[in-house]
């Protein structure tokens, strides 16, 4: 299942909702945790893998160090981040994504694309109103294209993407970090 929302508290419950105790999580944009730490006390037997490239987010993070967190200071836009991630687990049960809810949406699908067709989750809930609000507004053909599971269908069979080359172009931001 994939679940959208805008509301932080909406995002929250959605995750709460959908994972149970002993599932792999990942977690792309866990800012300071706020909502790891909700995770960390409602299922104490799951593996939560929480990212986000923000200092703030290191100093905060850090503090709630616990066997089952593994926190990530990194880029999620880029391969080698996957790839670090999937060195040590090879599939998710929840991929929750929160890079802030008015964060550009086409980077914000861009990596619900590279991390769930890497990861297959069986859920993806996703925080941000730019998505949110183009599928509360679109109106499709009717065709039949829809997945169950936390990834699209269509890209069941792709394998691990490469680097996206668009998030160079779309986001100036990354070029001028990988140049440093
Ligand atoms: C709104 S905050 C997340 C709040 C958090 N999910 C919660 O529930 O409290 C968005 C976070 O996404 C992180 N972020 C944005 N773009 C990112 C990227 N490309 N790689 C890693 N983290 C990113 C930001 O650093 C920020 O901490």
């Amino acid at each position: 299942m994939i679940k959208l929302s805008y509301d932080v508290m909406e995002y929250r419950l959605q995750i709460l909702d959908l994972t149970k105790n002993g599932d792999t999580i990942i977690e792309l944009g866990c800012h300071i945790g706020n909502t790891t730490k909700i995770l960390l006390d409602n299922f104490k037997d799951s593996k939560i893998i929480s990212l986000d490239n923000s200092p703030e987010a290191s100093k905060n993070m850090n503090k709630l160090s616990c066997d089952n967190l593994d926190f990530i200071n990194a880029d999620v836009r880029l391969h080698e981040t996957l790839l670090e991630v999937f060195k040590k687990i090879q599939n998710c049960d929840i991929l929750a994504i929160d890079l802030g809810g008015g964060y550009h949406p086409d980077t914000v699908f861009k990596v619900f694309y590279i991390w769930s067709s890497t990861f297959k989750p069986k859920h993806t809930i996703i925080r941000n109103r730019g998505i949110l609000e183009f599928y509360n507004s679109a109106d499709g053909s009717g065709e039949k294209y829809k997945s169950c599971e936390g990834y699209l269908d269509s890209y069941h069979d792709s394998g691990i993407p490469p680097q996206i080359k668009e998030f160079e172009l779309w986001t100036p931001s990354l070029k001028s970090k990988q140049n440093l």
